[in-house]
C-alpha cells in the first residue's frame, strides 16, 4: 500500500484520525489531550491516547498506546507505514514525544518511518525517529 504524506488529503486523514484519539484522552490529572495513531500496510489506523492514572508514574503516552495495540493485534515494524501525534502544544511548534516514547518508538518502529508531528491547529512536521532520537541504545549495543 502507498501512502504519499506530500498529498493534503493524506495528511488530512492522519490528523482525523488521530484526533479522533485525542478525544478520547483520559487526562483527568494534567487535562493535557494527546492522540496517537499508526497506519498500517492494509490500510488500518490503530489509535491510541494518553490514559493518565492517580498513581502518575503509570500513565501510558498516546504513541506508547497506539504502538502497543498496533502489535497486540499482531502487526511488527515492518507493518508500520507512518505514526501521526496530535496535541495542543503551547512551547514547540507542534507535540514533541517525551523521552521514554522515543526510546519505545525506536524498538517497535524502524528507523526512517515517517512519523507526523502535529499540533492541534493541524501545523505539522514530519520527521522519524532517527532524527527525535540519535545515538540510541538498542539490542545491537548488547551484541
Ligand atoms: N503525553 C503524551 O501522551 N505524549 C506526548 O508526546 C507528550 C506527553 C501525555 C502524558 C500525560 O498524560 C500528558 O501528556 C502530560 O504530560
Amino acid at each position: 500500500m502507498k501512502f504519499d504524506l506530500n498529498k493534503k488529503e493524506n495528511i488530512d486523514l492522519l490528523y482525523n484520525h488521530a484526533l479522533n484519539a485525542y478525544k478520547n484522552s483520559y487526562s483527568p490529572y494534567s487535562n493535557f489531550k494527546v492522540g496517537a495513531c499508526v497506519l498500517t500496510d492494509d490500510g488500518k489506523f490503530i489509535y491510541g491516547t494518553n490514559i493518565e492514572n492517580a498513581s502518575f508514574g503509570l500513565t501510558n503516552c498516546a504513541e506508547r498506546s497506539a504502538l502497543f495495540n498496533t502489535y497486540s493485534l499482531g502487526y511488527k515494524k515492518e507493518n508500520i507505514l507512518c505514526l501521526a501525534i496530535v496535541g495542543n502544544s503551547k512551547n514547540n511548534e507542534v507535540i514533541s514525544p517525551c523521552g521514554a516514547c522515543r526510546q519505545v518508538i525506536s524498538e517497535l518502529m524502524d528507523k526512517l518511518t515517517p512519523i507526523v508531528l502535529f499540533n492541534i491547529d493541524k501545523t505539522y512536521k514530519i520527521t522519524n525517529i532517527s532524527e527525535l532520537l540519535p545515538l540510541s541504545f538498542s539490542n545491537e549495543d548488547m551484541e
